[in-house]
C-alpha cells in the first residue's frame, strides 16, 4: 500500500493539477528562470567568442607570434619505414618495389616541368649561396618566388636514368630532407672543429652539412662509402628562410640523396645520419631533430 502512495506523490511532483505546477513551479516561474539562464549563457558565449577574436586579431596569418620555443628541424628520410629498417635481397625485386615507389612518389613534386613557371620560381645557383631574403615576413605583398631543386642534382639517385635507385645493384638510395620550420636561418658550424673528425671534411661556407656513419662501434667497417648527392652534400642556404605556407606555396625544399655504395651484405648495419650547425641540436626523446637513425641489411643470398 505504502508503495501506491508514493507512486501518487511522485505523479503529483511531475504534475500538480490542483496548483498548476509543473515539476514544482509554475509556468511563470518556469518563464523567469529560462529567461534568466538564456542570458547567462548568452553572456558566457559572448565572453569566449569575444576573447578569441581579440586574440585573432594579435596574430599575423604570415609570422608565427610565438617562434622563441621552436625546437630545431626535424630531419626525415624517404623511404621510410615503420621500424626505421631498410630490409631487401638484390634477387628479389618485389622486396625493394615498395621502397623504389616511395622514391617515386617523393620526387615526383620535384619534377622539372612543374618548377618552370617563372613567376614562382627562379634558379638560384647549384653552388651553395647566402640566405636569401625575399622581404618581410609580415608585409603581405604576393607571394614569394621558391628556388628551383632539380632532380638532376641527385646523380645516380635522381630516378632519371636508374629506376631502381640504386637498389637493383645493392647501391640504395636515401633521400633526406630537413623539416621547414617558418623563419628558420640553419647556421653553417663556425669551424670544423666542433664537430666529429670524419664529417670536418664537409664544413664549407654557406651549406649545412650531413654526415652519416655507423651508430655502433661494432658496425665500423661496415657502412662503406657513402655518397652524398645534392648540392655540396648539404643544405645551402640560399634555400632559407622558408617564409610559411601561404606566402611561399611552392617552396621546395632542397634535398641531399645518400647512397650507401659498399653495404656490407647480409648483415644488419645501423646507421645514423646528422646535420651539423650552430643552431641544430640533438635532443635524447626526439630521435628526428637534426639526426636519425635506419638500420640497412642488403640480402644477396
Ligand atoms: C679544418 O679547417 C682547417 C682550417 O679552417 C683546415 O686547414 C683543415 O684542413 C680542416 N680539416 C678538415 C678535416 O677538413
Ligand atoms: C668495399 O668494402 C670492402 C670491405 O668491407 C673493401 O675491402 C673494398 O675495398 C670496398 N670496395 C670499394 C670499392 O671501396
Amino acid at each position: 500500500m505504502p508503495k501506491d502512495k508514493d507512486d501518487g506523490g511522485w505523479k503529483k511532483f511531475v504534475w500538480n493539477s490542483d496548483t498548476g505546477e509543473f515539476l514544482g513551479r509554475t509556468g511563470g516561474s518556469w518563464a523567469k528562470i529560462g529567461f534568466f539562464y538564456l542570458i547567462f549563457y548568452g553572456c558566457l558565449a559572448g565572453v569566449f567568442v569575444g576573447t578569441i577574436q581579440a586574440m585573432l586579431l594579435t596574430l599575423s596569418s604570415y609570422k608565427p607570434t610565438w617562434q622563441d620555443r621552436v625546437a630545431p628541424p626535424g630531419l626525415t628520410h624517404t623511404p621510410r619505414s615503420e621500424k626505421q629498417e631498410m630490409t631487401f635481397n638484390l634477387n628479389d625485386v618485389e622486396s625493394f618495389l615498395p621502397y623504389t615507389k616511395a622514391l617515386k612518389d617523393f620526387l615526383a613534386q620535384y619534377d622539372d616541368d612543374k618548377q618552370s613557371d617563372p613567376t614562382k620560381f627562379e634558379d638560384c645557383g647549384a653552388e651553395p649561396a647566402d640566405y636569401k631574403h625575399r622581404g618581410d615576413l609580415d608585409s603581405d605583398v604576393g607571394s614569394r618566388r621558391a628556388c628551383r631543386f632539380s632532380r638532376s642534382l641527385l646523380g645516380p639517385c635522381s630516378g632519371i636514368e636508374d629506376r631502381t635507385y640504386g637498389f637493383q645493384e645493392g647501391k640504395p638510395c636515401v633521400i633526406v630532407k630537413l623539416n621547414r620550420v617558418v623563419n628558420f636561418r640553419p647556421r653553417p658550424p663556425l669551424s670544423n672543429e666542433s664537430i666529429p673528425l670524419d664529417a670536418q671534411s664537409k664544413v664549407q661556407p654557406y651549406v649545412v652539412p650531413l654526415f652519416c656513419a655507423n651508430k655502433r662501434d661494432e658496425d665500423a667497417g661496415k657502412v662503406g662509402e657513402v655518397k652524398y648527392h645534392g648540392i655540396a652534400g648539404g643544405f645551402p642556404l640560399q634555400y632559407y628562410p622558408y617564409y610559411g605556407k601561404l606566402l611561399h606555396p611552392q617552396y621546395l625544399q632542397p634535398l641531399v640523396a645518400l647512397q650507401f655504395t659498399n653495404l656490407t651484405m647480409n648483415t644488419e648495419v645501423r646507421i645514423e645520419c646528422k646535420v651539423f650547425g650552430e643552431n641544430i641540436h640533438y635532443h635524447d626523446k626526439d630521435r628526428y631533430q637534426g639526426r636519425f637513425d635506419i638500420k640497412l641489411k642488403i640480402n644477396n643470398l
